[in-house]
């Protein structure tokens, strides 16, 4: 059986409201991003992960959907979707489309029925609960909201409470009510007629909670912003993944090898392993990699326990919500460098890899000012969280500003600093940039896999400051010490890749160049 699409597919995220804009409102629209789809297939990606598009009030940008089954007017229209998936498919592009079961948008019709009929069957589909105290003034219970305060609002002055790990514009579904399921595989049906390869599961760790919504320990609160994901009482419940065997089971009804991504906000990697399998996820994202600190040690570790736990796994160094990697790994062109280094060892392991737009750009992370943050993130921490909005600025296609190609009218974001020296055409003919490194990268990692690789991969012993593995007559070399080090390889090595200068094989001796990885192929 040939090998299913999503098992070394590179998958790279859209951002819709910041990829680019055919309208002129200075919002992403999907018409800008079919007419962009030709960069994607140049650059040399599988598949193309869509962001929310649904009708919403934008909330939280999207992950507040008032309606599963159409396309919200600032991004275009079914029609529109329907063009953009044909078009993907004709370039041999699949489609993935981003799921939110956690919550609906306070705007979604049940929940304006369950404020407006506390009897109503909708009012059962949310997390409606008494407030304690002699009036009922205070919240539930003591979780706090992902975004910062209470998890909790009050429906009126006298009313009941409702649960929100989010937004209060994000209101949580009670998954212990089957409707909800059955709305969700409705949902899921909608899509998969329409022809998408795949969905993106947002936060897909969560739906359910401790049964009785207990106060968490003290100091526990949403982990989505901090490492210590601990929580026995509001994530990772294991009721959640009999959903997803119901959805797996509904998939593997269709044609096509159509995928279930999860985003499982987890850092325990055997509690995120227990979502994959043949009855379950295809994939889920692995966050451990993303936060590793840049070093050969941390890397190594992070990749030794990823191969251990999923066969294949993903690899996600930047997304929509964290501040990008380049600028994680010390910003600017060393940031730029190192990124590249990190990436190309990542192609060349088994699994699938996901970019987030701009990354083959080499963007740092933007500087936007007080005044045009959105993110509910800022909004609701009254700025303690600086928010998500510097990962999120307009993609620069030109390097001619105000619009950079983005757009003809003023963007809902301001550009990064170095949206006119990193833009796409300023990139374009340089071969050492590193959207052609990225090119270079993909398309070398293509070829290698159409030649056959094996799976098992042998991390190799080396100085501390490397991390080098072999896969059959593959070698791949990272140095991440601060000047050039030299590596022992077979006779007859050849040099494949490079994301440096300086990089020399001489005799049984590669030279690897500071902060860059090689490609080899060499026998064992
Ligand atoms: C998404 C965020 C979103 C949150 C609530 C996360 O998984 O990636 O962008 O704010 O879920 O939907
Ligand atoms: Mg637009």
């Amino acid at each position: 059986m040939s090998k299913q699409w999503w098992r070394d597919a590179v998958v790279y995220e859209v951002y819709v409201r910041s990829f680019a804009d055919s309208s002129g409102d200075g919002v992403g629209d999907l018409e800008g991003i079919r007419s962009h789809l030709p960069h994607l297939a140049t650059l040399g990606v599988d598949a193309v992960w869509l962001t929310p598009f649904y009708p919403s009030p934008q909330a939280d940008h999207g992950y507040d959907v008032a309606d599963y089954r159409d396309v919200e007017p600032v991004f275009g229209t079914l029609a529109e979707f329907d063009r953009l998936l044909s078009e993907a498919h004709g370039l041999g592009l699949k489609v993935i489309v981003d799921i939110v079961p956690n919550h609906t948008s306070s705007a979604h019709p049940w929940f304006r029925q369950a404020l407006a009929d506390p009897s109503s069957s909708a009012r059962s589909r949310y997390v409606f609960r008494d407030g304690k105290g002699p009036r009922g003034e205070e919240p539930p219970n003591n979780w706090h909201s992902v975004f910062g305060g209470s998890a909790w609002t009050r429906e009126s002055p006298d009313g009941q409470w409702y649960l929100h790990m989010f937004d209060e514009g994000q209101p949580d579904l009670d998954w212990t009510n089957r409707e909800v399921h059955e709305e969700f595989l409705s949902i899921l049906r909608f899509w998969l007629d329409r022809g998408v390869d795949g969905f993106r599961i947002d936060v897909a760790h969560s739906l359910y909670r401790h049964p009785e919504l207990a106060d968490a320990p003290v100091g526990e609160i949403g982990g989505l912003f901090t490492d210590d994901v601990t929580e026995t009482h509001i994530w990772d419940q294991d009721e959640v993944l009999e959903v997803y065997e119901e959805w797996r089971a509904l998939l593997d009804t269709y044609p096509g090898d159509r995928m279930l991504v999860g985003e499982v906000f987890l850092f325990d990697v055997a509690r995120i392993a227990r979502y994959v399998g043949d009855t379950r996820l295809h994939q889920a994202f692995n966050f451990t990699v993303m936060k590793a600190e840049w070093g050969a040690k941390g890397l190594r570790a992070v990749v030794e326990q990823a191969l251990a736990a999923f066969s294949p796994g993903t690899w996600v160094l930047s997304n929509h919500d964290l501040v990008r990697h380049v600028t994680r790994y010390g910003g600017g062109d060393l940031g730029r460098r190192r990124g590249l280094a990190v990436s190309a060892l990542l192609y060349g392991l088994p699994g699938s890899p996901y970019l987030y737009q701009g990354e083959e750009l080499g963007l740092d992370e933007s500087d936007v000012p007080l005044d045009r943050r959105e993110d509910p993130v800022f909004l609701r921490t009254n700025g303690e969280q600086p928010g998500r909005d510097g990962c999120r600025t307009p993609i620069p296609w030109t390097a001619e500003p105000p619009g950079f190609g983005f757009t003809t009218g003023d963007p809902w974001l301001p550009f990064g600093d170095d949206a006119q020296a990193l833009a796409v055409a300023a990139q374009e003919d340089d071969p050492s940039s590193v959207l052609n490194t990225y090119r270079r990268l993909l398309a070398g990692r293509r070829a290698l896999l159409a030649e056959g690789l094996p799976e098992q991969v042998e991390l190799l012993d080396t100085d501390e400051d490397v991390l080098a593995y072999r896969r059959g007559s593959f070698l791949a070399v990272l140095n991440t010490a601060g000047e050039p080090v030299q590596v022992p390889v077979t006779a007859g090595a050849v040099l494949l890749e490079a994301t440096a200068d300086g990089a020399a094989l001489e005799g049984e001796l590669v030279t690897v160049p500071p902060a860059a990885t090689v490609w080899l192929r060499a026998e064992a």
